[in-house]
């Protein structure tokens, strides 16, 4: 699973196409769609004419919980818009809150997996203890859990949890409220000669999160996806930690 990925949250049509495009000539392989983002047709278009072999990228996409008991025709329309055979990854989107829902959401996830119509299978906003649920009713751990993962949303705590679990954390929207111009983000920004969106996506990278930043704008797609020039030494880590 490249660590990078692109996000695609609001983005669609001609822009969501342009955007990815962009993305992959740029070099990112990971794509993260959701059914509930409509733009599973730009993504599988903008891959298709990007001209790249299908086993480079990696895909997520997402079931809503709204669609709990319809498993099977979710990955299938996925599959059908994204143009592909499968995808890398699949997640449940939130917990379905209905009781023993998530439990039976997850059986059928496995039985797609097994398949071979999604690679693997996460979820997406889950607590420690409803992964847990999920693990006790199946011996079957979810392989991701993607949540919320920026400077002012971050919790050690979770992180060791998840990875005690063997469950890899994918941290999403890393810029969205960020405050770019603080001043403590921009002397970092400043002395390594990178902006503060870098930074902040570095701080990801360098505590082992995936992270997904979205953007419809080229330079900035561009400037996301470059973060291996620079690293942040541990005061800094710890000093945006703590901001
Ligand atoms: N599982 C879930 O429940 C869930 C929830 C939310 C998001 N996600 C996923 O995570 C992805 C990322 O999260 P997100 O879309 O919420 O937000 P994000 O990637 O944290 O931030 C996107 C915002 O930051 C701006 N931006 C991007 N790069 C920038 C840069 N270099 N400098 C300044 N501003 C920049 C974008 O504006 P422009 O586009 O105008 O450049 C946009 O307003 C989503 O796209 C989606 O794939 C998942």
């Amino acid at each position: 699973m490249p660590v990078i990925g692109f996000g695609t949250w609001q983005m669609n049509g001609e822009q969501a196409y342009d955007a990815i495009r962009w993305a992959l000539a740029a070099g990112y392989r990971h794509i993260d769609t959701a059914t509930a983002y409509k733009n599973e047709a730009e993504v599988g278009r903008a891959v298709r004419d990007s001209g790249l072999d299908r086993g480079e990228l990696f895909i997520t996409t997402k079931l809503p919980p709204g669609n709990a008991g319809r498993e099977r025709q979710t990955l299938s329309d996925s599959l059908r818009a994204l143009g592909t055979d499968y995808v890398d990854l699949w997640l449940i989107h939130w917990p379905p809150r209905r009781s023993g829902a998530s439990e039976r959401v997850w059986r059928a996830f496995l039985e797609l997996r097994s398949e071979g119509l999604c690679r693997a299978v996460g979820v997406s906003n889950y607590s420690p203890e409803e992964i847990d649920a999920l693990t006790g009713a199946t011996g079957q751990v979810p392989q991701v859990n993607q949540v919320p993962w920026s400077l002012s949303q971050h919790d050690p705590a979770l992180l060791a949890a998840l990875r005690d679990r063997g469950v890899v954390v994918e941290g999403y929207s890393p810029l969205r409220g960020a405050r770019l111009t603080a001043p403590a983000l921009a002397g970092i920004a400043e002395a390594h000669g990178v902006s503060a969106a870098q930074v902040i996506l570095r701080w990801h990278v360098q505590m082992g999160i995936v992270v997904i930043p979205k953007s419809v704008h080229r330079e900035r797609i561009e400037s996301n996806l470059d973060l291996f020039g620079f690293a942040l030494t541990e005061a800094e880590m710890a000093q945006l930690s703590a901001a």
